[in-house]
């Protein structure tokens, strides 16, 4: 599907053997996760615009670029994708930063919208949002619809690990956001864990198992 693109860099391929092993601690799991962000961040800025200026050297004129205009946020889904803040913010310290809190709703199991906090003018920026797994998708869906109907109207997806059905049905329902991810996993098990996956980001990142 041409809205999807899969990460096969070497050093992010390695990374992911770490961050898959069930031995890998807290501290460097979480190092990891921002690690392989700030790798990943320089495929999805790719295509910021550039603008032509001068600068002096200390020996003459240079005629060179720097990024335009288009006005970066990124938006963390709650709370894994904190995880992936700090390797974006390397990049690009001055990126504005939302958050999106969501929780399935037991019954319907729906996801629900708790906590949404955006800078005001959101609705000029170029979104990326951060979510490290892709499940079901459900949740991507969600938190692409809150930031639609906000009124942003370029956004992409970046996630660490996806689950081949739900990449797939997210990239179906949303051919205007591209998503990147660095592997996909074909399986998920009956409690909607990626297999094998990493196991759950937000314990992993928290220490909170
Ligand atoms: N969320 C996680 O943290 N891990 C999964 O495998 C799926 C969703």
């Amino acid at each position: 599907m041409k809205n999807i693109f899969v990460f096969d860099h070497p050093l992010i391929q390695h990374k992911m053997t770490f961050l898959r092993d069930k031995n890998t601690g807290t501290k460097e799991f979480r190092e990891l996760m921002s690690e392989v962000s700030m790798l990943m961040a320089y495929e999805v800025t790719r295509d910021l615009p550039l603008k032509d200026v001068q600068v002096e050297t200390p020996i003459g004129i240079a005629n060179t670029k720097i990024v335009s205009g288009k006005k970066l946020c990124i938006v963390p889904v709650l709370r894994a994708g904190l995880g992936m803040v700090e390797g974006m913010q390397n990049l690009i310290p001055s990126v504005k930063i939302g958050h999106i809190g969501l929780y399935r709703e037991h019954e319907t199991l729906q996801a629900v919208e708790y906590y949404s906090k955006f800078p005001e003018d959101i609705s000029e920026r170029e979104v990326i949002i951060l979510e490290p797994m892709i499940a079901s998708g459900g949740s991507l869906a969600a938190a692409v619809n809150i930031l639609k109907n906000r009124g942003v109207k370029h956004m992409k997806i970046m996630s660490i690990l996806a689950a081949r059905s739900g990449i797939e049905k997210l990239a179906k329902q949303f051919p205007d956001v591209e998503i990147y991810c660095a592997a996909i996993d074909e399986k998920l098990n009956p409690d909607c864990y990626i297999d094998p996956g990493l196991g759950d980001a937000g314990d992993r990142l928290f220490g909170t198992k």
